[in-house]
């Protein structure tokens, strides 16, 4: 199984960088294609915590390169704390490869972020304020600085120069902000340079003479199906495409060359920020899901509205990524209630809808029709086979898969590397 995507299925959080931590051992490299240090994932090894936000979950496992693609976008004050910070406790991070096309998150992104964000008033998306969709939007404007521009000064800067001359006039004549210096930009970005340089290649030439050699790529991604540019509830959306494609063109691997696309979803539903969210709730069983979750972002802290499982969504994920297999994450959670309500479709203006409705409108207005499915009081976390769930837990299990279109091949039972169950092979 030379080449694996992994994609979030629903708005983030569902347990992506636990679900390839597990996988490390058995693979060569492990991929980010997309978003920037918007992500926060923790995993957790032998009862100690990671929170990983740019670098790869595959760089807590010894023997994986950790490789970031040409489509993510790259702070570099992050990227060198985050690389400190667990190179201190004892994980070798000298392996990691970094897209020379990469684009670069510099400070006017994170002003423009924030101050946009401001300016939005009612309409806001609730960003992460990371600069992540001011540095998106330089790209596809073709004003965006890439890793490879910092090894040419002349280069650097002649293209600050050109991307701040605008920028400038927004920032000081309708948000009243201080203009962006291009010495200033330059020096701060000149200042990584050197550090930066041993790690910079074409990672599209290593990534495909690895799987030429037969050896094993997973493919990470940020965010989900839900908050991807074109796929999710735009505008409340990250920029970056967050679904299994991203993987091909945040990477130039070709689609030819991917084996399997695994979904990872929770048994319940999460988002951070602002959009639609049919299956919200608003009262104690919200409450109940975040405070036994642990839904609180790692990347801001905010919590997390929750809600319950939602099987259009899945089946929408299962369509647009060409999934072949769920991993279902947080089955543990679920524990202790008396009936469990699963959205198995919607109403919108009084009819009934299979299908996630793509209209912005639609989708405000879709309500969750819910089938109710008895639940479990057995504690699952010492739990490590299907068999062995309780019959309701199976049950629940059974009837997530039958809605949501595509087999389960793994379940969660708890944060720890261990705690999962498998029914199939997800590198097989
Ligand atoms: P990611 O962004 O998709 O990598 O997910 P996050 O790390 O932001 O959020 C998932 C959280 O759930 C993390 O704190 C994980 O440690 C935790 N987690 C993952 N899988 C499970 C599970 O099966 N059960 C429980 N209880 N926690 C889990
Ligand atoms: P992981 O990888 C959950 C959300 C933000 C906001 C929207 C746009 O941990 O699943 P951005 O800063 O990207 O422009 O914000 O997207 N968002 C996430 N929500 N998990 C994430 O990442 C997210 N990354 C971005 O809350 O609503
Ligand atoms: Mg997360």
């Amino acid at each position: 199984m030379p080449a694996i995507v992994v994609v979030g299925a629903q708005w983030g959080d569902e347990g992506k960088g636990k679900a390839t931590d597990q996988l490390g051992s058995r693979v060569d490299y492990v991929v980010k294609f997309n978003g920037g240090n918007n992500a926060g994932h923790t995993v957790v090894i032998d009862g100690e915590k990671y929170a990983l936000h740019l670098l790869p979950s595959g760089i807590l496992t010894p023997n994986v390169t950790p490789v970031i693609g040409n489509g993510v976008v790259v702070d570099l004050d992050v990227l060198f704390e985050e690389l400190e910070g667990i190179s201190a406790r004892g994980v070798d991070t000298s392996k990691l490869l970094i897209s020379g096309g990469a684009h670069i998150i510099a400070s006017y992104h994170r002003t423009l972020d924030k101050v946009t964000e401001r300016f939005l008033g009612k309409r806001r998306i609730g960003t992460t304020g990371r600069g992540i969709g001011p540095a998106y939007a330089d790209k596809i404007n073709r004003v965006g600085i890439r890793a490879w521009d910092l090894f040419d000064e002349k280069i650097l800067r002649a293209k600050i120069e050109g991307s701040l001359e605008q920028k400038n006039q927004l920032l000081v004549k309708v948000y009243n902000r201080r203009a962006a210096l291009v010495d200033e930009v330059v020096d701060e970005l000149l200042g990584y340079a050197e550090r930066l340089r041993p790690m910079v290649t074409d990672t599209s030439v290593v990534l495909n003479q690895a799987l030429d050699r037969g050896e094993t790529v997973l493919f990470e991604a940020g965010q989900a199906t839900m908050l991807d540019i074109d796929h999710g509830t735009y505008p409340f959306v990250t920029s970056s495409s967050a679904t299994a494609g991203g993987a091909c063109t945040g990477s130039g691997v070709g689609p030819t060359r991917i084996d399997r696309v695994v979904g990872i979803v929770k048994a319940y539903t999460t988002r951070v920020g602002e959009g639609p969210f049919p299956t919200e709730l608003f009262d104690q069983w919200g409450e109940r899901l975040r405070d036994v979750g642990g839904e609180f972002g790692t990347t801001t802290g905010r919590p997390r509205r929750c809600g319950w499982y939602d099987s259009v969504i899945a089946r929408y994920a299962s369509r647009v990524n060409g999934l072949t297999d769920f991993v279902l994450t947080k089955l543990d959670v679920l524990t202790g209630i008396e009936q469990i309500p699963v959205c198995v479709a919607y109403e919108v203006d009084g009819k009934r809808v299979d299908e996630l409705p793509t209209d912005q409108t639609a989708f405000h207005h879709a309500k969750p029709i819910y089938e109710l499915f008895p639940g479990w009081t057995e504690d699952l976390s010492q739990v490590r086979r299907f068999e062995d769930l309780p019959r309701n837990a199976q049950d629940y299990v059974v009837a997530l898969e039958e809605l949501s279109g595509t087999r389960i091949s793994s379940i969660g039972v708890g944060p720890g590397r261990e705690a999962t169950l498998q029914r199939h092979d997800l590198l097989d």
